[in-house]
């Protein structure tokens, strides 16, 4: 599993990831692109075998990152990818001098917050009607240790 930095010719892979899952809060080739002209805003691709496995964005806000957006194709679910993509978002933490890691996730989203809840996330706070006005999001965090 290969990480590394997203490029423009990699947007349509992450569309069509995306559009695997109902539901998931689509940003789209164009909402990638946007991310470009965000400073504060990394995207990275998880690469297996060849090809676009997943993606995922954050903004580095220090002392915060805030992970906005996260998929695995689902030919390669389970094979580690998330957890490859949130570990190098939590590498750059580290060298950013970042303490803490948040995210919203859909409380009905219990394949992601197994995820995260394995990945040493904890819910610290929840927001009804997040998504479309309807399904609350659950608020996680992960703390990472000071650096001295
Ligand atoms: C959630 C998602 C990103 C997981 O990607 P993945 O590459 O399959 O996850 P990994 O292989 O890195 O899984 C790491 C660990 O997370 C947990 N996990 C991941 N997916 C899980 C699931 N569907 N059910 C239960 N636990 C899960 C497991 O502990 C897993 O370890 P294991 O496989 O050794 O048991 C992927 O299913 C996805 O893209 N879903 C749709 C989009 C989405 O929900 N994104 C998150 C939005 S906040």
């Amino acid at each position: 599993m290969l990480i590394r930095r997203a490029r423009k010719e990699d947007y349509a892979a992450f569309a069509a990831i995306e559009a695997q899952y109902p539901g998931f809060p689509a940003w789209g080739p164009g909402g990638f692109e946007t991310e470009e002209g965000n400073r504060n805003s990394v995207t990275l691709a998880a690469e297996a075998e060849g090809e676009v496995a997943g993606f995922i964005n954050f903004w580095i806000l220090r002392p915060q990152v805030q992970l906005n957006t996260l998929a695995v194709a689902r030919a390669h679910a389970r094979r580690g990818a998330a957890r490859a993509l949130v570990g190098k978002l939590c590498e750059y933490a580290a060298k950013n001098l970042c303490r803490e890691i948040d995210l919203e996730v859909n409380e009905r989203n219990s394949g992601a917050i197994a995820l995260y809840a394995a990945l040493g996330f904890e819910v610290v706070g929840r927001r009804p009607k997040f998504y479309n006005n309807t399904d609350a999001a659950l608020l996680m965090r992960r703390t990472l240790p000071a650096k001295d």
